[in-house]
């Protein structure tokens, strides 16, 4: 089996921080979103991965390298726009040839991995085989209907009335036969070629398509607060480890890392927390659910779920919860006495100071 990876896309609804950096390379718990699902495809037992990309691709290869890291031999596939992700399916047409793949969204991660879904494809090889997952608001998804049997008999892209609550999630698993159905379809009123179009089409036309449940939570990281709650889900199975310092000034509870060169003094860690290689936490409260990247420098600072990315500094503010903070972005006050806000803030920005 091969994978195709979809690291292309605008990433709108990921302003400001995708006006500097691919959706794919935002970090949860330090390490790159894409990476995540790398991994996970790698333990699926895929060696060969094709990987979408589009305006980014210069950050996202030089991130990825050669895939030697997560021991996958990479393909790398230009996309000139967002297409669609049934577009993708038909760029890669010639490296998938006529081999069984998965198509992985990139800003998605599975807790359980992908590893059980493909060898149930594996194991029962219908003809496509889509990831689902039970959500509360299905207006909102992709969703399946699907027979006792987990053979899929229509799929609706956010419908208002909703049959049943299984959403599709990021992996889908596909025979050759998809790229007939792919070759068939036409763009949709968003000028998109719909995967879901083409799987309809597989399903009119008597194709096995089958559904199946994923265990454990998926995340699709495609807006900030998806972002930090899948931060979240993922420190909370972190394990302590302390490479860099903590001094004895410093309180420690729940699940810590510290990363190499990084120095904790006279603070107060709360886990499940990261703190990133060579950052320097002084006279500062970290909380739960916060990740910390590398060089970073936090002085009397307070923070809480929140994902503060590489060499960012904080001084003499508290009660940050909920946040994300740029690569190379200054949070501080204003010099005693001035009374004034000072912000310099970028493009499609949200920021939410106290009343
Ligand atoms: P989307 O979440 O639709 O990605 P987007 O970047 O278009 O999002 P936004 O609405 O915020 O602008 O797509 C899911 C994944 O697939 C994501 O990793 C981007 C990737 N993708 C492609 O590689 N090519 C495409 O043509 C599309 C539509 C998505």
């Amino acid at each position: 089996m091969k994978a195709l990876v979809l690291a292309g896309g605008m990433g709108t609804r990921l302003r400001p921080l995708t006006h500097a950096m691919p959706k794919q390379l935002v970090p949860v718990v330090n390490k790159p979103v894409l990476f995540h699902g790398l991994e996970q495809i790698a333990r699926a037992g895929v060696t060969e991965a094709a990987v979408i990309v589009g305006d980014w691709h210069r950050e996202i290869r030089e991130a990825v390298g050669d895939g030697s890291l997560f021991g996958l031999e990479i393909t790398w596939i230009q996309q000139e726009a967002p297409f669609g992700l049934a577009h993708c399916v038909l760029l890669a047409r010639e490296f998938l040839a006529d081999d069984d793949f998965v198509m992985y969204l990139g800003d998605n991660v599975f807790s359980d991995g992908i590893a059980d879904l493909a060898d149930a494809f594996r194991r029962t090889r219908p003809d496509a085989q889509v990831a689902v997952v039970r959500v509360p608001n299905p207006e909102e998804y992709g969703i399946v209907e699907a027979g006792p049997d987990g053979r899929v008999t229509a799929l609706r892209e956010k419908p208002r009335a909703p049959r049943g609550n299984l959403a599709v999630a990021g992996a889908y698993f596909f025979s050759p036969l998809v790229h007939d159905a792919v070759a068939r379809i036409e763009p949709s009123l968003r000028g998109e070629w719909e995967i879901t179009d083409a799987i309809q089409l597989m399903v009119a036309e008597g194709r096995d398509v089958r559904a199946a449940e994923i265990t454990g939570w998926w995340r699709d990281t495609g807006r900030i607060d998806d972002i930090l709650d899948c931060n979240r889900l993922l420190l909370d199975r972190l394990e302590t480890a302390v490479a860099g310092t903590v001094d004895e000034a410093s309180t420690v509870l729940g699940a810590v890392v510290v990363e190499p060169g990084a120095r904790v003094v006279r603070s107060h860690l709360r886990g499940p927390l990261v703190i990133g290689a060579g950052s320097v936490v002084e006279d500062s409260y970290i909380g739960p659910h916060t990740s910390i990247g590398a060089d970073c420098v936090l002085t009397d600072a307070g923070l809480s779920h929140t994902i503060v990315l590489d060499r960012a500094t904080v001084t003499d503010v508290n009660g940050i919860h909920g946040s994300v903070i740029g690569r190379s972005a200054r949070v501080g006050i204003s010099p005693p006495g001035d009374g004034r806000h000072r912000l310099v803030v970028g493009d499609h920005t949200e920021l939410r100071v106290l009343a």
